[in-house]
């Protein structure tokens, strides 16, 4: 667990998300998929039981190579991010991630706090090498945080990604660690 001091002053916890958490993950899933066309989920097209996500976040917790962490302020869900890893012996220490926070929690550094933890928690477990993510190719935000983190453009998908109606390219970024 980690606490921080936001921009605005709030305390921010990161933690690892435990079972508990399930139905409380499921509810921000749902929530911020209506909030941005970015995500690969509109709003309430995530749908989950609560038994398949507590043993999706076991999943998690036992395994070396993957991380859910959740970013709290006074005890409500306000971001988080899922890495995971590759399941056999050449791919186990690659691995992608995504990352999302409630809208208006933006721009506080809470996305910025989320990905530190995620290099650190690599960078202390000595299994993963390199960490790669796809974002939608006029997502400015996303990749401006990116790009200051160290992440380097390595590729473009094209048609990877379809809403409202249009296709977009996904670009491919990654950081060796
Ligand atoms: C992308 C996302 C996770 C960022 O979270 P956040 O908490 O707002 O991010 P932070 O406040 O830590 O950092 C935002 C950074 O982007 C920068 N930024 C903001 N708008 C920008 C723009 N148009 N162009 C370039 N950089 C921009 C800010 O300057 C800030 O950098 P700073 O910390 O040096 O000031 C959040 O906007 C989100 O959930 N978006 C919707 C879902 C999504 O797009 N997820 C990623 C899918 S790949």
């Amino acid at each position: 667990m980690k606490q921080f001091s936001l921009k605005d002053g709030q305390r921010l916890t990161i933690r690892t998300a435990k079972h508990e958490d399930a139905s409380n993950l499921i509810n921000y899933v749902k929530k911020i998929g209506g909030e941005s066309d970015y995500l690969t989920f509109g709003e309430n097209e995530f749908e989950i039981t609560v038994e398949k996500e507590e043993e999706l976040l076991e999943s998690f917790l036992i395994s070396d190579n993957k991380l859910y962490i959740i970013a709290e302020i006074d005890g409500k869900i306000v971001g988080s991010l899922n890495f995971s890893g590759g399941s056999r012996q050449r791919t186990k220490h690659t691995g992608e991630f995504g990352v999302s926070v409630e809208k208006k929690y933006w721009g506080l550094g809470i996305g910025r706090e989320l990905i530190n933890y995620l290099i650190d928690w690599a960078e202390e477990g000595d299994v993963i090498k390199k960490i790669n993510l796809r974002v939608r190719e006029d997502n400015k935000r996303a990749i401006g945080l990116y790009e200051k983190l160290g992440f380097k453009k390595e590729g473009v998908i094209s048609r990877g990604f379809f809403v409202n109606d249009e296709y977009y390219s996904f670009i491919c970024m990654g950081l060796e660690l």
